[in-house]
């Protein structure tokens, strides 16, 4: 694939978000076109999904399996398009937040994740992963706010230092795709770890 694939990865409050319009800003100055896109979601049958996973009550497995699902619909129409075409596509979470909080998380055997993994990206992997790292404490008293938790947000502590410990054994068997951002440190500080990942990478 001509364009390159960035993913944003960490546990719910480790503050990614702020960070991908400045990596998306950086990126358009260099010249050609951005894509700026999130998981579960980025095509109207993804973001349904979305509403479900986010919402409604389900076990692991039909939780992995509408995953994937909006993933396939997302990868097929929106993101291979868009890198095919040579744009850069910048993705709010993709198939390591699966390994994460479906794996480690809800403790979903990873041998049938990597299987699903296989069959839905045809071999797409991202070329850089920013892993937005923090300690589960930390991140609870950053999110929070008005609006109602959803169904990852309700997850206790141990919950989030399972998915912690997740990202770790995904960066642990991709370092090359891997960028461990710590994301304790305050906010221009982790903007300029963010820099650079690019930079090291020529971007
Ligand atoms: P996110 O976009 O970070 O939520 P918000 O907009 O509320 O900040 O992600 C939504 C939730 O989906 C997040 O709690 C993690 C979860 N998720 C999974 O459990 N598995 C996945 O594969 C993905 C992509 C997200």
């Amino acid at each position: 694939m001509p364009g390159r694939f960035i993913t944003f990865e960490g546990i719910d409050g480790a503050g990614k978000s702020t960070h991908i319009e400045a990596v998306a800003a950086h990126l358009r100055e260099g010249g050609g076109p951005v894509v700026s896109t999130r998981e579960p979601g980025g095509t109207e049958l993804a973001e349904a999904l979305r509403h479900l996973v986010l919402h409604s009550p389900m076990d692991a497995l039909t939780e992995t399996l509408l995953i994937f699902a909006a993933r396939r619909d997302h990868v097929t129409t929106v993101i291979a398009p868009a890198l095919a075409r040579g744009d850069t596509v910048l993705c709010d979470r993709f198939t390591d937040a699966t390994f994460a909080y479906q794996g480690a998380g809800r403790g979903f055997d990873t041998g049938v994740l990597t299987q699903l993994e296989t069959w839905v990206q045809d071999g797409l992997q991202p070329d850089l992963t920013l892993w937005f790292d923090l300690e589960p404490a930390q991140a609870l008293g950053r999110a929070g706010g008005a609006r109602v938790p959803d169904r990852f947000e309700q997850q206790d502590l141990d919950f989030f230092e399972r998915v912690r410990a997740g990202y770790r054994a995904r960066q642990e068997r991709h370092p090359a795709r891997f960028a461990r951002i710590d994301a304790a440190q305050e906010r221009a500080q982790v903007a300029r770890q963010v820099a650079a990942a690019l930079r090291a990478r020529g971007w």
